[in-house]
């Protein structure tokens, strides 16, 4: 893994308009994503977990500039591409891919696994004759765990555990450097999902690839994550070494999603931490630390009024909370 970022989020906000008056005018917001600001170097692979509705795949599709970004800057390299036109992004969409839970969904059922795999080389390479094409699917579906067999069979021939490979094969079709894998194992089964993430691991050593990998499960994070974002209601409350969120987390949230982690050996056992009450509706978040309705430590007068900043608890450990020194 480098040191070198290949993708900077600076300040980025996500704002969706909620509600809309009589005359079409935005009346209410939801803050899906509300000033968040992140690193991923090359080769690296950044978890980023959190309740549901929290902004994760929302912060993932921002990245890719699948949504227009309501504030912030989005640097690929050392190129802004926050604004940048559907033209001049055209180069860069191959740069930056997205897999998700569902490749099901993302795979025409119509169209066999040789003409779903071309139609995504054919966005980076053009003018290929028919058998150039198919040495390259099947290279493809080779690196992926398949057969080359596999290219003339439709995707409903297929387990969910092949259907992601397949989904992996396209998006590796353009050539990409940074993956946004959104879930893209949380509708295996348990069997297979450990063989998807290894796929992904390897190919990340393969490639170099850098990753953005929005998960729900702790244990997964942790396992494949370089560094782990945690986000609340839109923004990053702590940001670390996976090794270190997992052996010290030191926001109140972090350690509530940890200690509903199962863990088998009863010496390592957290005790359990239940939260209070939902998360707040993004429509209209709390004042102060947004998690201050449902934080053990909450203090009166300070957490309710003041937001705290995510800042250094120690180097490269990044927390906002107002009691983390
Ligand atoms: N296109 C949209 N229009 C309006 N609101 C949206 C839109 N997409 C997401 N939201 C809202 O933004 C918030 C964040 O949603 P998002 O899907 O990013 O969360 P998530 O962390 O990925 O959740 P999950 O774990 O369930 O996938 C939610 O309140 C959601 O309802
Ligand atoms: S700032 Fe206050 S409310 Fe927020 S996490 Fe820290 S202790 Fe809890
Ligand atoms: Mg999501």
């Amino acid at each position: 893994m480098s040191e070198t970022p290949l993708v900077r989020i600076r300040d980025v906000k996500k704002h969706f308009v909620a509600d809309r008056s009589f005359f079409g005018r935005p009346r209410r917001w939801v803050r899906a994503v509300d000033g968040v600001s992140l690193d991923i170097a090359e080769g690296e692979t950044l978890g980023l977990v959190g309740e549901s509705g929290c902004g994760k795949s929302t912060l993932g599709r921002v990245v890719l500039r699948l949504h227009e970004p309501t504030a912030g800057q989005i640097f690929y390299g050392d190129q802004e591409i926050t604004h940048l036109s559907g033209s001049k992004m055209r180069p860069l969409r191959h740069k930056m891919q997205i897999i998700f839970q569902d490749p099901y969904g993302s795979l025409n059922p119509r169209m066999t696994v040789r003409a779903a795999v071309a139609e995504a080389l054919r966005q980076r390479v053009s003018g290929l004759v028919s058998s150039e094409e198919e040495d390259r699917v099947g290279d493809l579906l080779e690196r992926v765990g398949l057969r080359r067999e596999h290219m003339r069979r439709y995707p409903h021939e297929f387990s969910g555990g092949q259907r992601q490979r397949i989904g992996i094969a396209r998006a590796l079709a353009v050539d990409p450097r940074f993956i946004v894998a959104d879930e893209p194992i949380s509708a295996l089964d348990v069997s297979v999902q450990a063989q998807i993430v290894n796929l992904l691991m390897d190919l990340q050593d393969e490639l170099s690839l850098s990753y953005l990998f929005i998960a729900h499960d702790l244990t997964v994070v942790e396992y494949i994550s370089h560094r782990v974002a945690v986000m609340y209601l839109g923004r990053v409350v702590e940001l670390a070494p996976a090794s270190a969120i997992y052996a010290s987390p030191r926001h109140p949230y972090t350690k509530a999603l940890l200690s509903a982690v199962p863990i088998m050996d009863p010496s390592k056992r957290r005790k359990r931490i239940l939260l209070e009450g939902d998360v707040p509706s993004p429509l209209d978040p709390p004042r102060g630390c947004t998690f201050h309705p449902r934080c053990p430590l909450a203090e009166q007068g300070l957490c309710d009024r003041e937001a705290p900043e995510l800042k250094a608890a120690e180097e490269g450990h990044l927390v906002s909370c107002h009691l983390a020194e």
